[in-house]
């Protein structure tokens, strides 16, 4: 049951564990040391909510931030005047007078931000985006050689980050990790910016070892409780918990079906528990008939397609005391992890993540005192 239960209240409750999330940091930064832990708070904290999940952080430590735009930048500024902020999507030209305004530092990715920032960054620091194998941003192979040709492009700038990305840090065997290592190195070296901070490893690069770390690492996801390494075990604790209220138990009979589409026939006399969770709330549509929660224990599939606020569970193996209106099902949490429920969405923790609705209840549970330092 999620603190505060009140009678009336039919929504779901997300309950944020900061306490979590700061011991998650903490287990990072402990194994990325003497290298600086920052943190990714992008998509508003990975949808846990920047507001709540970002000042905790900085209370704990952190002293360097990464958001995708500028916008969202703005907002961590707003709440936090200290630390550095980077803006990994870049600097568009419509914002670098409020970037510059707000000291938010983007991640230059092309030759053409480059020189955007020297004419509109009023000298402020940024950091240089180099691209060593993801070809998504950063600065492709032929404007790097360009840039190594001719450095005049670098000068007048306060580069006080190098930063790459790596395509692959999930899977400590693959070869593109270490390859993306040394050519990253190679590109440093091309710009005479050795000896400049460098950070490549984001969560799953902070487990690759110490060769990744650099002078900073730049984690999200596993501060959030994912697991850093696909199919190995999680070392990180979940920081979130999601349940739903049972509206309704009905009886259904041999040859009903359950749901839009009649995508489950029924095979045996039972009952269904209906929750007030649907796709509006990021439960994908993907869970329908894959799908489970937890009752008292008990694993209760999906059964039916997701609806849009309602999904229908079969609670015929529950004891009926438990499976009644009021009780609440455990979709995340410790008898279920976001990872598993990613899994039977096909999806990633990320993307159930980011997706988590407005409409729930939320619940922040601060750190306890202790958790964060005086
Ligand atoms: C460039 C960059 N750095 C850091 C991160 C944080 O990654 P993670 O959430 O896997 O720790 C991301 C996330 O997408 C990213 O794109």
């Amino acid at each position: 049951m999620p603190p505060g239960d009140d009678e009336d209240d039919d929504r779901p409750v997300l309950t944020v564990d900061l306490g979590a999330i700061v011991d998650n940091w903490r287990l990072l930064a402990d194994k990325a040391w003497p290298a600086e832990a920052a943190a990714a708070v992008k998509a508003d904290a990975y949808g846990l909510g920047m507001a709540r999940v970002a000042p905790v952080l900085a209370a704990a430590g952190v002293t360097t931030f990464f958001v995708a735009t500028a916008e969202e930048g703005i907002a961590l500024r707003s709440l936090l005047s200290a630390p550095d902020i980077y803006v990994l999507n870049g600097v568009a030209s419509r914002c670098a007078a409020a970037m510059v305004r707000h000291r938010l530092r983007p991640c230059l990715c092309s030759l053409s931000q480059i020189a955007s920032w020297k004419e509109s960054g009023e000298g402020s620091p940024a950091a240089l985006h180099i691209d060593t194998g993801i070809n998504r941003l950063g600065l492709p192979p032929d404007e790097l050689a360009a840039l190594a040709a001719d450095g005049g492009q670098l000068r007048g700038l306060e580069i006080a980050l190098v930063l790459s990305h790596l395509a692959c840090g999930d899977d400590p065997d693959h070869r593109l990790n270490r390859r993306q290592l040394g050519d990253f190195r190679a590109a440093m070296a091309a710009l005479n910016l050795a000896d400049r901070p460098a950070s490549l490893a984001a969560s799953s690069g902070i487990f690759l070892g110490p060769d990744f770390h650099l002078a900073l690492v730049r984690p999200g996801a596993s501060i959030y409780g994912l697991a850093p390494l696909a199919g190995r075990p999680n070392p990180m604790r979940q920081a979130l918990r999601l349940e739903g209220k049972i509206i309704q138990v009905r009886r259904v009979d041999r040859g009903m079906t359950v749901g839009y589409g009649a995508t489950h026939p029924v095979g045996e006399p039972g009952r269904i528990a209906v929750v007030g969770l649907g796709y509006a709330d990021g439960f994908f549509r993907a869970l329908g008939n894959r799908g489970h929660g937890v009752l008292g224990g008990h694993r209760i599939p999906v059964v039916g397609r997701v609806s849009m606020d309602l999904i229908t569970l079969d609670v015929s193996a529950t004891p009926p005391g438990l499976a009644s209106p009021g009780a609440w099902v455990e979709f995340i949490g410790p008898h279920h992890s976001i990872d598993e429920l990613a899994q039977e969405a096909d999806s990633i923790g990320y993307e159930l993540l980011t997706a988590l609705s407005r409409r729930y209840r939320r619940v922040y549970l601060e750190p306890a005192p202790g958790e964060s330092p005086s």
